[in-house]
């Protein structure tokens, strides 16, 4: 089973808990030192996915959301993505997660770093950070990403597909980047390093300040020192992927090529022999091509699924059901006393007629307004709760969601 933040013990151990932990989204136009004094809205329209954006102190006073001590524990456990990337003699090397102790290099060795993904799942202050970036819809924000990095370390010249901030949260980091177009790649490495790289630009990130990179810049981030750096990252599906999932879920529900007719199978009544068996018969490649164009969607199979895949949660997630579950009267009356909030790995979003909470979908209920608000806010406050307690419905579903793991009673962070 995985472990809790809080049974987790170099976690307890780790900085306490900073403003950091009670930031709540900037609204989109309200000007914040997280942009650099920009509202949401103007960095959105002048920014994102277009051009770098330096900022110096996003975030004052900022910490680490884990110590290095609780980052390695963490890539010790496989509840998380890790890999070490380090570089000998000018050979770069990649390992995989997870990493018990012993496994990992001194941390008195230079020129290696340690990267562990989706750190907000598992814990409160990460799971905070990366919500002071929901001023981009849920549906693109990805994971927070902790590299930990001894003097020298880092990734080496890259490019990313993705949009990432770039935020130092202890010790000092190089950046250098580049609008360079050749983003060819080094043959045979086990990571993607450029061939060439051709900085235009350089800074020296201190704690707090971050940096903002739009999708094909290339970077190179060299610690200078041991540090940490919490990386942003936002996620775009290609096409194709789209595609395939799009059909896949089609199919699934039984609609591809107008519903009954999915489960028909192919026939050749006409089928004549051949002096070629190998040859793909012209009439099977016409009877897909016929397949495809009776498939129909509505914007309602768009929505219904989008908002499923995207809340699917990813495959390493194990949800913590409670040890010894509330009856729901206790749960009703914890939850009017102390508010409650989605679990750090619960995906909950919503369209114009139904939600979709961890991957399935449902109508959403006529007193649709308080799901919109616990979906976008992730939490509810105690006094909100008791003017919804008097709706059975609305406290049986959240009860049930508080049995399977998805929503916490109490305990904010
Ligand atoms: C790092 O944090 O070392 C790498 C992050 C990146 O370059 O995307
Ligand atoms: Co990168």
């Amino acid at each position: 089973m995985p472990k809790r933040p809080s049974d987790h013990p170099a976690r307890t151990a780790a900085t306490p808990i900073s403003s950091l932990t009670l930031a709540a989204p900037p609204s989109p136009d309200t000007p914040t030192p997280l942009l650099g004094g920009l509202t949401p809205s103007q960095f959105m329209r002048r920014y994102w996915q277009k051009k770098p954006l330096l900022i110096r102190g996003a975030i004052a006073g900022v910490e680490a959301p884990l110590s290095r001590d609780a980052l390695f524990e963490l890539a010790s456990s496989d509840d998380a993505e890790s890999r070490l990337i380090s570089r000998t003699r000018g050979r770069w090397r990649l390992d995989h997660g997870p990493f018990d102790a012993g496994m990992l290099p001194s941390v008195k060795r230079r020129d290696w770093t340690l990267l562990v993904q989706g750190v907000d799942l598992h814990d409160d202050r990460a799971r905070a950070l990366l919500d002071r970036f929901r001023f981009v819809p849920d549906a693109r924000l990805d994971d927070l990403m902790i590299s930990y990095a001894t003097d020298g370390g880092g990734v080496g010249p890259h490019f990313d597909s993705y949009d990432v901030f770039l935020l130092q949260v202890q010790g000092t980091r190089r950046w250098r980047i580049s609008a360079q177009r050749d983003l060819t790649l080094k043959p045979g490495l086990p990571l993607k390093v450029l061939q060439h790289f051709e900085p235009d630009e350089e800074w020296l990130l201190e704690p707090g300040d971050m940096l903002y990179l739009p999708p094909h810049i290339a970077h190179d981030g060299v610690a200078q020192g041991e540090c940490m750096t919490c990386s942003i990252g936002f996620r775009a599906p290609s096409a194709n992927e789209l595609i395939g999932q799009f059909l896949y879920y089609l199919a699934e529900r039984g609609d591809a090529a107008h519903s009954q007719a999915g489960e028909r199978l192919y026939r050749d009544p006409n089928q004549s022999a051949v002096a070629h068996p190998a040859k793909l018969p012209d009439a099977l490649v016409a009877e897909l091509g016929a397949i495809l164009a009776r498939v129909k969607w509505t914007e309602r199979d768009l929505v219904s699924f989008l908002g499923s895949y995207l809340s699917e949660p990813k495959p390493q997630v194990v949800f913590d059901t409670p040890e010894r579950p509330l009856v729901e009267a206790a749960f009703v009356a914890r939850a009017q006393a102390h508010g409650l909030r989605l679990d750090n790995k619960a995906s909950l979003l919503y369209g114009a007629r139904t939600y979709f909470i961890n991957g399935e979908e449902s109508a959403l209920p006529r007193s649709r307004k308080w799901l919109c608000e616990l979906a976008d806010a992730r939490r509810m406050e105690g006094k909100r709760f008791v003017t919804l307690s008097t709706d059975g419905s609305v406290t049986g579903l959240l009860y049930e969601w508080y049995r399977a793991g998805w929503v916490r009673v109490g305990a904010f962070p």
